[in-house]
């Protein structure tokens, strides 16, 4: 199964982030000096993606004109003989393909999904949670693909949580088939620990077939009252096989206050113009 296509889900409130998400998009926060949101692009074109379909909504706008071109800004680095920045700029814009759609009401993940059917038509795709930030030696989609490949199936990200965390994520009831690989049994969107079939959480990257969405269109509101994706993927268990697969790397949840900061200390302990001072400050502060 070639993947082709990635959809960015990019339509939320960012509940968990305001006030800052009152007027500004969670995905255009930034983690060192780039976006959240293109650490996902730029995974989905590391991992072999052609068209990236970022589903937005109202007060998104910020998005499409980051990745549209700059013209002024351009012009205005040439005649610095800002060579080197301009090109950055220039790639930013030349990355991939990518297209727009809006989700009219937030109703749910599996809402926003079932907005790009006619964009993606009748093939698998990946399906990427901007929050998720995963730093890894093989981009983790590109990991998921193999998997996919292997098998001939959906495939989606897990991570062990803690008892207190169950409540935060889709869990799987696995079934293990080799190292770090799961048959998918069943899932339950965000259980109280006691109701939860495991402690595999279900993190922001998935590879579904086209079959997610003729469920999706019959699938009631769950959880919170919207519709979940989760209980589309159970539904869809009886028609298909799906596979869990934990990934190597290290995944920060980008969407809240503290994983946004470890992410940007991290990440910037890894770049070579920053890590030399950021280290010597944080060995002060401590
Ligand atoms: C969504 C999914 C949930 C998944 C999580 C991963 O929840 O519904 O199953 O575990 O993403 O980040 P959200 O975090 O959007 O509430």
């Amino acid at each position: 199964m070639k993947i082709r296509k990635a959809v960015i889900t990019a339509a939320g409130w960012g509940t968990r982030f305001l006030p800052v998400t009152r007027s500004q998009p969670k995905e255009m926060l930034p983690l060192v000096d780039k976006p959240l949101i293109q650490y996902s692009v730029e995974e989905a074109v590391n991992s072999g993606i052609e068209q990236v379909i970022i589903v937005t909504s109202a007060g998104k706008r910020s998005i499409e004109d980051y990745f549209d071109r700059a013209f002024e800004l351009e012009h205005f680095l040439e005649r610095k003989k800002e060579s080197g920045l301009l090109q950055r700029m220039q790639e930013i814009s030349s990355m991939v393909n990518i297209c727009y759609i809006r989700q009219k009401e937030q109703k749910g993940l599996g809402d926003a999904v079932l907005t790009v059917k006619d964009i993606v038509g009748d093939e698998p795709f990946a399906l990427m949670l901007p929050d998720d930030i995963i730093n890894s030696k093989v981009p983790a989609l590109k990991q998921m693909t193999a998997i996919c490949e292997k098998y001939g199936s959906g495939v989606i990200a897990v991570e062990s949580v803690g008892d207190e965390d169950t409540r935060k994520y889709g869990i799987i009831e696995p079934e293990k088939v080799e190292d770090k690989v799961y048959k998918v049994v069943g899932l339950v969107e965000k259980p109280e620990p006691s109701e939860a079939p495991s402690r595999l959480g279900i993190i922001g990257r998935y590879i579904l077939t086209p079959a997610i969405f003729d469920i999706l269109k019959i699938t009631p509101p769950g959880k919170n009252g919207e519709v979940q994706l989760t209980d589309a993927l159970n539904t869809l268990l009886k028609q298909e096989k799906l596979f869990a697969l934990e990934l190597d790397g290290t995944r920060y949840d980008a969407g809240t206050p503290l994983g946004w900061l470890k992410a940007n200390v991290d990440l910037a302990l890894k770049r070579e113009d920053i890590a030399s001072e950021l280290r010597k400050y944080l060995k002060k502060l401590l």
